[in-house]
């Protein structure tokens, strides 16, 4: 029988945490909301912490607030810091930051360097960053690593840094899971579709929508809140077995990958 999904369990007893970064806004967001309807602490990452602070306020004793970059070493550590400072253990981290560098500023090899690098920075060091400054804690107690990648890195982006920043993550999710699995942990790629009412898409034309609704098979968007009950289950008991896998919930708008 499954264990029930609650957020204590740390190798001594203490409470643990699940790490969201992005968690101000949009699928990270969502997911916090989910992890603590189901009874599970969460700490909140993003840079604004105003955004932080609005999903606190949902549940102020299931969250723990921490404004920090995690492209950057610093900030990185920042929460690693902060988790331990609160007492709490490591049961997962969800890498939700991430979305597209702004467009090369000209068609000089210095500014597409410089875009390149800043989608790198935007979707791969925010997850890999975090990770590793709490894979202690997490390798305490098992923890679970859930990487928010996109479509785009099975199919492309059309903008050519942001799918092949976010295909990255899959095969550092690979060698992730082996080294996680010696502890009991795993690490799993969520690959979401078309998700509107993000910042991500903040401002989108009716055409994108209608378009990106033709290419699914259902016959519609996905919801912030779909793509966080996928990772919750992730993160939960029932998924102890599920490990090194890209799960691309996308009604169909790419086959069988
Ligand atoms: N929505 C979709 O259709 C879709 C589809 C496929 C994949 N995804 C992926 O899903 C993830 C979540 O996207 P979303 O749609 O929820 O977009 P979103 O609302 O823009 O969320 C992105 C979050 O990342 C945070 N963030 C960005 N850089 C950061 C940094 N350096 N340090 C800490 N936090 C940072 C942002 O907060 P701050 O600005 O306050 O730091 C923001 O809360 C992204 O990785 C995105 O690429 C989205």
């Amino acid at each position: 029988m499954a264990a029930p999904d609650t957020g204590s369990g740390g190798a001594d007893g203490a409470l643990s945490t699940v790490v969201v970064s992005g968690g101000g806004t949009g699928i990270g967001r969502a997911t916090a909301l989910a992890l603590a309807a189901r009874g599970r602490h969460a700490t909140l990452v993003g840079r604004r912490r105003d955004k932080l602070e609005e999903v606190a306020a949902h549940a102020p004793g299931s969250f723990l607030v921490v404004d920090a970059d995690v492209s950057t070493p610093d900030g990185a550590r920042r929460v690693a810091g902060a988790v331990a400072a609160a007492g709490l253990g490591c049961a997962g981290v969800v890498a939700s930051a991430g979305g597209k560098a702004p467009p090369a500023a000209d068609g000089s090899l210095e500014a597409v360097r410089d875009h390149w690098r800043a989608g790198f920075d935007l979707n791969v060091m925010t997850a890999v960053l975090l990770v590793e400054a709490l894979r202690p804690a997490l390798e305490r107690e098992g923890g679970r690593v859930v990487l928010l990648s996109s479509v785009a890195a099975l199919r492309g982006s059309r903008t050519g840094s942001y799918g092949a920043s976010k295909a990255a993550l899959h095969s550092w999710a690979f060698d992730l899971a082996a080294q996680l699995g010696r502890s009991g942990g795993t690490a799993n790629v969520v690959a979401p579709g078309f998700v509107p009412g993000t910042e991500f898409w903040a401002g989108v034309s009716q055409e994108v929508v209608q378009a990106r609704v033709a290419q699914t098979l259902v016959g519609r968007v996905g919801d912030a809140d779909e793509i966080a009950s996928l990772v919750c289950w992730l993160l939960g008991p029932d998924a102890g077995w599920v490990t090194a896998q890209v799960i691309s919930p996308n009604g169909g708008m790419v086959l069988g990958r």
